[in-house]
């Protein structure tokens, strides 16, 4: 596996344009399995998830193809095959994305269940009992968890927790599924919303998406469309806080403020200034001194906080003054960074759940590891932040989620490569 070699303590300043969602792009992906013929996507980031996912679409008898460097043409029409890999399976979760297209499309669909991975086990019961309440047979085979229904009932799904990834398989296997089915205690993040203008487009009706009370009316055959993906609000907070991390100034195009609901008012808290303009560009200029403010938060479903950002603003809070705490409450080991940025001298307390970070206070370069793509990039603005060499180790983890990373901190004029 790769480096990330960090040479910290330069201020990042300058102007970037945000790529489209990692987690708008891989449903949306998997949701062109229930299209009639072929769909384009723009925007599409260049990630190793999205390659996954490709690998999974082909495997199912799909044609993908890049047109461009960043849209994707996927034509589902040679899709002849309902067993995912077990191997794309185990390496990215959200394979799991394209059962419910699939049980629409095929009747069937078969999928290991996925393996738990560094920040919790990730079961998948919530999606399980959703397909079931929609009239599926769920068995255990010798490799993996079967589902057949060879008739899809619409009908009222209501969900134990706002699952994202259970809301959006379920809302696929609705839109192909003629009736109105209504997801209560629904997931509200704005890629939910996303998936839903793209299952609108090829035919389905989707009310609500948006709040915990979801509707679809779904029709037996969906047209492809073309669809640009919502930009990575979660890529977007990660360059505003290594700008804030750095005492730097950044400003981010095709950045959607309200999709970040929790960051820029403590931003603002701490002294930053945060200005958002025509509804896409957000321009974050940070104090020359942090003054001492105590930050609490936890994370939650949207509109909470978000977890997948979690990471990237202990590391910020390592800048400012004050004694921090974070509650992470979406997984149930997601506060493993915390060990990794110990190593660079920082003073954090923590648990599996609760972090008490004591900020403003001398960091010093070290040799890390990144545990998931968003601990990474704590990783990174971490070393950022500090005088002298960091290498933070397993980089592809974090190529997962950030598209050419290094390259786009050297714009704002960060010394990282990679090796
Ligand atoms: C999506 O994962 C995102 N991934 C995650 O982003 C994100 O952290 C998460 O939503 C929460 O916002 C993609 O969209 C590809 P969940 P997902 O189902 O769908 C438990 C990143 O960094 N749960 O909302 O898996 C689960 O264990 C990734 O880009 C069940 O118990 O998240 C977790 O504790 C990481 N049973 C909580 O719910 C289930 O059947 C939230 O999971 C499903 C989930």
């Amino acid at each position: 596996m790769g480096e990330f070699v960090v040479r910290g303590g330069r201020r990042l300043d300058g102007t970037l344009r945000v790529h489209g969602a990692k987690n708008a792009a891989l449903p949306i992906m998997a949701a062109s399995v229930l299209a009639s013929g072929p769909v384009t996507l723009e925007g599409v980031p260049r990630l190793r998830d999205v390659d996954v996912m490709t690998e999974v679409l082909t495997a199912l008898g799909a044609t993908v193809r890049w047109v461009s460097h960043s849209s994707l043409v996927i034509d589902p029409s040679g899709i002849n095959e309902y067993v995912i890999p077990q191997e794309l399976m185990m390496k990215m979760r959200a394979s799991i994305f394209v059962i419910g297209p699939l049980l629409a499309r095929m009747g069937h669909a078969v999928a290991l269940q996925p393996g738990g991975c560094s920040i919790g086990d990730r079961p998948i019961d919530i999606h399980i009992y959703g397909f079931e309440q929609l009239g599926a047979q769920v068995s255990e085979t010798e490799i993996g968890t079967r589902l057949d229904a060879p008739e899809l009932q619409a009908g009222l799904v209501h969900l134990s927790y706002p699952s994202v990834g259970a809301t959006e398989n379920l809302m696929m296997a609705a839109a192909r599924t003629p009736g109105e089915t209504r997801i209560r205690n629904a997931a509200m993040e704005p890629e939910i919303v996303d998936l839903a203008q793209f299952l609108e487009k090829m035919g389905a009706t989707v009310r609500g998406a948006g709040t915990s009370d979801i509707r679809i009316v779904g029709q037996r055959e969906l047209s492809g469309v073309t669809h640009t993906i919502i930009p990575d609000r979660i890529e977007a907070a990660t360059f505003m806080l290594a700008a804030a991390a750095t005492g730097g100034h950044v400003v981010l195009e095709n950045c959607i403020a309200e999709h970040l609901p929790g960051l820029m008012g403590r931003l603002r808290d701490v002294g930053c200034r945060v200005e958002e303009r025509d509804g896409d560009v957000v321009e974050l200029t940070t104090p020359e001194k942090y003054k001492t403010t105590p930050i609490s938060l936890h994370t939650g479903p949207y509109p909470g906080f978000a977890t997948d950002m979690q990471a990237q603003f202990m590391a910020f809070l390592l800048k400012v003054p004050g004694v921090h705490i974070i509650s992470e409450r979406v997984f149930e080991n997601r506060l493993g960074h915390a060990r990794e940025l110990r190593r660079m001298g920082a003073q954090i307390v923590a648990d599996q759940r609760v972090a008490l970070i004591y900020g403003g206070r001398p960091l010093h370069a070290a040799d890390v590891r990144a545990l998931d793509l968003r601990a990474g990039a704590a990783l990174v603005i971490a070393g950022l932040m500090t005088e002298g060499e960091t290498v933070i180790a397993d980089r592809e983890i974090i190529e997962r989620g950030y598209q050419d990373l290094d390259r786009r901190l050297t714009q704002l004029g960060a010394d990282i490569i990679q090796r």
